[in-house]
């Protein structure tokens, strides 16, 4: 998992060499487990007061599914005190083939059974993140520095 701090910065969460003092725009990315993001992120995720928060994540579920989308919900519920969340980037990632390997055994009324959807999905996520996945982050990450330059705008014309 991995920090990314004030867009230009980029931090690996594990290694904490930075100080979310120093920033007020924090994009923090997650794998996501469970439906959530993964503990080590949820612990930093408490830890932000008062910061515009980006959030991405990489995941088995499809783009834009209930999954996905519920679980930026629950990232966002895990924010400390008065953050706003500026703006959320999903792609899909690999799951790790030795679970997929277990899940074959799985009872057919599991939601993660090995069913022709599934297999299919996991199949798809397999060859993610792709070319179009890092020029949607790319894209992202334009469309998040202007929102925060008018929101900045935004703020100082309101002193
Ligand atoms: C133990 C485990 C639990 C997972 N749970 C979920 C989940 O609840 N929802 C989901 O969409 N993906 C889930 N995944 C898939 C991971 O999110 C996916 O493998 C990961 O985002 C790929 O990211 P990476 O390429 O950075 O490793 C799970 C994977 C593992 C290994």
């Amino acid at each position: 998992m991995m920090v990314l701090v004030k867009i230009w910065q980029i931090f690996l969460l594990y290694e904490m060499k930075f100080n979310l003092e120093d920033y007020d725009n924090i994009a923090v990315g997650y794998w996501l487990t469970r439906g959530e993001p993964d503990k080590m992120v949820q612990e930093l995720l408490k830890k932000l007061n008062n910061k515009t928060v980006i959030l991405f994540q990489t995941q088995g579920a499809e783009l834009n599914s209930e999954h996905s989308i519920t679980a930026f919900a629950r990232a966002a519920s895990y924010l400390g005190e008065n953050c706003k969340v500026l703006g959320t980037f999903a792609s899909q990632g690999k799951i790790n083939p030795a679970m997929l390997e277990r899940r074959k055994n799985a009872d057919k009324n599991d939601p993660h059974a090995a069913t022709p959807r599934n297999l299919e999905r996991w199949q798809k996520a397999s060859i993610h993140p792709n070319e179009e996945d890092f020029s949607r982050a790319k894209e992202f990450v334009k469309s998040m520095q202007r929102k925060i330059a008018l929101r900045e705008k935004y703020l100082n014309m309101k002193k």
